[in-house]
């Protein structure tokens, strides 16, 4: 059974994507099958694994009904080199927001995407599903099909606030159809934190939720936007950089429990250049 994680946030633009894109490439190294859910009809995440744009059928055309989801698994073009293997992703586009709608009106509408991954799961290790930017049917469909929600939160004085909505979000996911999600934590993304106020933000949040709060803050770099663009990973275009996702994923895999793959990603963190 794979491992699903629902990667969200209250905000847009906190780099969510990016997060789900970095992940995966860092977790394929490790050895483990990685699938990613592109979730937004933004299409971000096809866009930033290269997926072409006419890639079929989707995410959008699984949730209507008009695809079973293995069909709807394509590999990544930039899947990475081996060793480890390719990442796989599941497209979105545009028609995602027409599949929303569609959905709305359904019986079983918050249960629709579980179901669906129910026939990939057996091929993957884990599950990345990357939630749009907000917290409306399609998030909830993420969290009723994860077994864990992780937070990516932008490193702001807002973003106490932020994570106390994605919470209640989570929680409601809880009490109805997902009694068994659990929350991974929260990370700060796109991280100055040179600057007092994203230190006192941090500190702020760590007060509230504790060791819930990632050690890794995930550094701002304007690499990022050149490495989307190019469609490849920050671990090849920018490897100090990278370095910060191995250390999220460290801690990742130690709060899943996942000792084996967590050993495999040792040498890569002893090669990487220090903070
Ligand atoms: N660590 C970073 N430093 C600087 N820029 C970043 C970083 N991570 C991502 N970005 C850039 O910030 C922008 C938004 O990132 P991304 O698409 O990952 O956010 P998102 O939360 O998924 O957005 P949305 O809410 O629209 O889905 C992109 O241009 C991306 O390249
Ligand atoms: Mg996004």
């Amino acid at each position: 059974m794979a491992q699903k994680i629902a990667i969200l946030s209250q905000k847009g633009g906190t780099g969510k994507t990016t997060a789900v894109r970095t992940l995966a490439d860092v977790l394929r190294r490790t050895g483990l099958r990685v699938l990613a859910v592109d979730l937004d009809p933004q299409g971000n995440l096809s866009d930033y694994f290269d997926v072409p744009p006419d890639a079929a059928p989707t995410i959008g055309d699984v949730l209507a009904g008009r695809a079973k989801a293995p069909a709807a698994v394509h590999p990544a073009p930039d899947a990475g080199e081996p060793p480890g293997p390719a990442v796989h992703v599941v497209p979105a586009n545009l028609s995602l927001a027409e599949a929303e709608l569609l959905l709305a009106g359904k019986m079983g509408r918050e249960l629709t995407l579980r179901k669906a991954l129910k026939l990939v799961d057996a091929d993957h290790d884990i599950v990345l599903i990357d939630c749009p930017p907000a917290l409306g049917l399609l998030t909830v469909n993420a969290l009723v099909a994860a077994d864990f929600a992780l937070l990516s939160s932008e490193a702001q004085y807002f973003a106490l606030q932020g994570v106390e909505q994605a919470l209640e979000v989570i929680e409601l996911a809880r009490d109805g159809l997902n009694p068994d999600l659990e929350w991974l934590g929260v990370f700060f993304n796109i991280a100055d934190m040179r600057t007092v106020h994203s230190r006192e933000a941090f500190d702020s949040l760590r007060e509230h939720v504790g060791e819930k709060l990632f050690d890794t803050t995930i550094r701002q770099s304007i690499a990022y936007a050149n490495s989307a663009e190019r469609a490849t990973s920050i671990l090849d275009h920018r490897p100090d950089l990278g370095a910060d996702y191995l250390r999220l994923t460290d801690e990742l895999l130690g709060r899943l429990g996942l000792a084996a793959p967590r050993r495999r990603l040792k040498p890569l963190l002893a090669d990487a250049p220090a903070a």
